[in-house]
């Protein structure tokens, strides 16, 4: 049975349509991002309801922001994200719903 996300996470991790990792969000540390949401999705057991998916440049007008990720179902977009934002995303925004308005895009 396939099972039903509450949030599913898009993070940049800066692929250019070559392949090549050399985008803003990859220099600014999305690996680490990524591999920081993961660590605290299974600390937290919330792997059922968040996925978390690394995706190559969103290519909007926004690279240079980065790093850069948006969460569904809201579409929320935050921008110059870093690794010790994670944490707080999580508390504040997958377990209780709530923007963080300091990281959201312009
Ligand atoms: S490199 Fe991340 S949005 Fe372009």
């Amino acid at each position: 049975m396939r099972r039903k996300i509450k949030y599913h996470i898009l993070i940049c991790n800066g692929t250019k349509c070559n392949k090549v990792q050399q985008g803003v969000c990859y220099k600014k540390g999305a690996e680490d991002i990524i591999s920081k949401f993961d660590k605290l999705i299974a600390k937290y057991g919330m792997a059922d309801e968040v996925l978390v998916s690394s995706c190559g440049c969103f290519r909007n007008g926004i690279t240079n922001k980065g790093p850069n990720m948006v969460i569904y179902p809201e579409g929320i977009w935050y921008s110059g994200v870093t690794v010790n934002d994670v944490e707080e995303i999580v508390e504040v925004h997958l377990k209780k719903g709530n923007i963080i308005e300091r990281l959201l895009s312009d």
